[in-house]
Formats: C-alpha cells, structure tokens, sequence
C-alpha cells in the first residue's frame, strides 16, 4: 500500500477540489470530517472506500446555512420541529434527519428515506462551503458529504495530523487537507431524528438533551435506533488497546503489566499507582474536547488496555462522552 502525500490547501483549493470531486480532509467544530461534493456518485464513492465503511451506512450533507437547508433539493421538506432546533443551535454541533430531497443521492442517505443535514459552525467548514457556491454559483447551495475522517469503526480525529496518519495509505493525489487545529467540542454532533412529533436523539452530542428541552420541546433518546447508524453498532469509536469502563474493583487490572495499562478519568480521580495517565480534564466539556486524542495516545504508547471512569455527571455533554465509551468498550 503506497501512502500518498496529503498537502495542507487552501481555503478555494479546498473549494475547487470539492468542486472537482476531490476528498478534501476538513476541521468542523465537532471532529475533522472526510468531505467529498455530496451531488457526485463518484466523490460519495471515494468517501465510503477511503473509509472502508459498508455503503449502506448513510453520511451526513453539510450546507452553509438555514437557506441552504430549507431549499428543497437537498430535504423535500422542513417540519415545524426542525425548524425550531435549527434556528436555535445552527449553526453547530446539530444533525437533522429530514425527508430526503431529490439531490440527496440514495448513496448518501444509505437507500433510506431521510438525508441528515448540519450546518457546521467553523469558520473553515464555512468558508469553504462558501467558496463553493462562489465559485459555482449555478450549483449553489452546495453540500459536502463529510462523514468523520476515520477508518469505519475508530476513533474520530480531532486534529488534522489525526485524520491524515489514518487515511493517507487510502486517498490519491489531488486530495487535500485543511488544517483548523484541535477541535472544540471533540465528539461528533447530536443527531435528531425530525419526522416524528417528538425530536429523537438518535445520537448524543454538544446540543444536549437539556438543550432541546429549553425550547419546550420534548425529546425522546433511542438507545437502539432503527435506521441505519454506524456510530449505534454496539463496537465503535474504538482504539487498538481494549477498552474498560471502571465501575468496582481494583486497579490496576492483574492480568496485564501496570505500565501497559491507561487511565482516564476525571482530574479529580487520582491515578492508580503504575497507571499510564491518558488524560485529566477537570469537567465534562473537556473530557469530550480531549477524549478521542487521550485513546489515541493509548494507541501511540502501545498500551494493553485503557481504564476509563464516566464523568460524574451523564447529563450534559457528558451523556455523549458516556455513550462513546461504551462504544468503544463494546465487545467487537
Ligand atoms: O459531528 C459530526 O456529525 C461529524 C462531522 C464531520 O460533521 N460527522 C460524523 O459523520 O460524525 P459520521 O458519518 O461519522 O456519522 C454520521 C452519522 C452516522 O451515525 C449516520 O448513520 C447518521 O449520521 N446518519 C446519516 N444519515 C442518516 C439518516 N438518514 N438517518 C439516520 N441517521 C443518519
Ligand atoms: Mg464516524
């Protein structure tokens, strides 16, 4: 497997290439997505080999803002619900499942009858998304294919070094990255499922559960959805060393050496006595701002085994920490 050379672009490169059915590695405020122009069967394609994910596992399209949402080519409609979250929380760390538009490929949406929509809040994303429809004002809105730009089943990167050491050996030359630095939130967003009469989180993110309830709205989480969504199989978001949630018992684990042993936990945890300390942020925010690179690290020090405590409060943002480490503690 020869690994390709990833330059950093530019802003309009970025664009242009995008335009031109290239891959384009890209920070959002979430984690770094793998975009690709969402209207190309062949650029979606690229997505899913560079991934290695199973194409009937739907991506996400990002627009640039509410306009380009609501126009219908992309969503063949916008229930009173979705409008409401949208005008609350986007642009940011929120994804609508909406009736598919006749843009939305069936090769995006995985064969299904709904597309998930996000308008991303970095500047980068922004800025590109902007250019596109500068450059190509007659495909305007235009929207990018971005699922996180991992190998199906890791971890989400959270820098653009992250996401270009994993997929270089899979993109070709005129593939580009962009480099916004580390992400804010650190997890991929909240995912709300729009077609019925209560919001259904479908996957946990930045926007909470809290968050939508503000809005006198009352949403439902699904542990199980039904449709098809990879971060919802029972193993994901997993590094290489096993992953084990720490309810009782001692530590470090007898049956591998300390030293081959990480620990993640709230900074208000100690660190048990050999324990490899991954990480210690001090509240649920910054356990997910650095959970992702902490079981990368764990990866990079070739560790055994990682010991993760659940942050004390499983409201909030901690709630998506919470689901992504029993992800990635999952049997695979
Ligand atoms: O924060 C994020 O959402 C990141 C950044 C790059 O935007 N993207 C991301 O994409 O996490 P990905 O492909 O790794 O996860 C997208 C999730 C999947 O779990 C997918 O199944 C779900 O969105 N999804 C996409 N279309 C859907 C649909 N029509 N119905 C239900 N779930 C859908
Ligand atoms: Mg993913």
């Amino acid at each position: 497997m020869s690994t390709t050379e990833i330059p950093i672009g530019t802003i309009d490169s970025a664009a242009a290439a995008l335009l031109d059915s290239r891959l384009v590695i890209l920070p959002t405020e979430t984690v770094y997505g793998l975009a690709g122009r969402a209207d190309r069967v062949d650029a979606v394609a690229r997505i899913y080999h560079t991934k290695g994910r199973p194409s009937d596992h739907p991506v996400i399209v990002h627009v640039a803002d509410y306009q380009g949402a609501v126009h219908d080519s992309w969503a063949s409609g916008f229930p009173t619900l979705a409008q409401e979250l949208a005008h609350a929380f986007w642009p940011g760390p929120l994804t609508l499942v909406l009736p598919r538009g006749p843009r939305s490929g069936l090769n995006v949406t995985g064969g299904q009858g709904t597309v998930a929509l996000r308008v991303p809040a970095h500047p980068i994303a922004q800025a590109v998304l902007r250019s596109m429809d500068e450059q190509d004002p007659q495909g305007a809105p235009h929207g990018i294919a971005a699922p996180s730009a991992n190998r199906f089943g890791k971890v989400s990167p959270t820098t653009v070094q992250h996401a270009i050491t994993e997929l270089s050996p899979y993109l070709q030359p005129g593939d580009l990255a962009l480099d916004g630095g580390a992400c804010s939130w650190g997890v991929e967003s909240t995912i709300v499922d729009c077609m019925g009469e209560r919001p259904m989180i479908l996957r946990p993110g930045g926007v909470t559960t809290e968050d939508i309830a503000t809005l006198g709205l009352d949403p439902v989480t699904i542990s199980q959805p039904t449709t098809r969504v990879p971060g919802s199989l029972a193993s994901h978001y997993a590094p290489r060393a096993q992953v084990v949630l720490h309810e009782f018992g001692a530590l470090p684990a007898d049956d591998v050496p300390a030293d081959r042993q990480g620990f993640l936990a709230l900074a208000e945890i100690e660190t048990p006595a050999g324990m490899h300390r991954l990480a210690a942020p001090k509240t649920s925010v910054e356990y997910a701002r650095m959970l992702y690179s902490a079981l990368r690290a764990a990866d990079d020090a070739d560790l055994l085994l990682v010991v993760a405590v659940l942050p004390s409060e499983v409201d909030g943002v901690g709630a998506a920490v919470a689901d992504r480490l029993r992800r990635a503690a999952s049997p695979r």
